[in-house]
């Protein structure tokens, strides 16, 4: 006999994934203000206990020790909280054990944008995303695509497409109907 119970959605961590810029950080606080639960960013978590940027950590520290640490800081996100809304670095997802936590302990949901809209971004987002430094517009193109088929694993996937961050962060909520009880096993 299966004996495990169906645990309500509000009872599980919430985590937002999907390519660097498409929203994650802005949205989850906004969600979080919705449904009144504590928001947590990993890339903030770890600039803070570090006391030192993203980028200072990847020229500092070098990529594979910024991977190590936020498998540490997911990981430990998944085994010892709950209820709150959690923001994942864009390239997180990448590394099963991540992947496997997530989908097993919390709620994922992907926001998805199209490339064609999130090309528009890049200049935006070049001085704060070491992965951009030294990569042609086809080669972010092809990590795009690649990481698109990783976020193929999730619970629920957003458009975010001509939506405003308030207008994405109202459809998670209404998908997840507070009111009621999503239960998920
Ligand atoms: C990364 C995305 C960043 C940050 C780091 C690496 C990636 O987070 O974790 O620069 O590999 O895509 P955002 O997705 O919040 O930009």
């Amino acid at each position: 006999m299966n004996a495990k119970r169906a645990i309500p959605v509000r009872e599980k961590n919430i985590v937002l994934i999907g390519f660097m810029g498409v929203g994650k950080t802005t949205i989850g606080k906004l969600v979080a203000e919705k449904l009144y639960r504590d928001f947590i960013d990993i890339d903030q978590e770890i600039e803070r206990d570090f006391q030192m940027s993203i980028p200072e950590m990847f020229t500092q520290k070098g990529e594979a020790f910024f991977r190590k640490t936020e498998k540490e800081y997911i990981v430990h996100m998944c085994e010892h909280t709950k209820g709150k809304i959690v923001s994942l670095g864009g390239g997180s997802f990448q590394q099963e054990e991540i992947r496997k936590k997530c989908l097993e302990h919390c709620f994922v949901i992907f926001l998805d944008l199209t490339w064609e809209n999130w090309k528009e971004r890049i200049d935006l987002l070049l001085e704060n995303r070491p992965i951009l430094h030294n990569r042609s517009i086809e080669q972010v193109k092809q990590l795009f695509n690649e990481r698109k088929s990783i976020y193929a694993l999730h619970h629920l996937r957003v458009e975010t497409d001509n939506l405003s961050a308030e207008e994405v962060a109202d459809c998670i909520v209404d998908a997840l109907n507070p009111g009621g009880e999503l239960y998920q096993s």
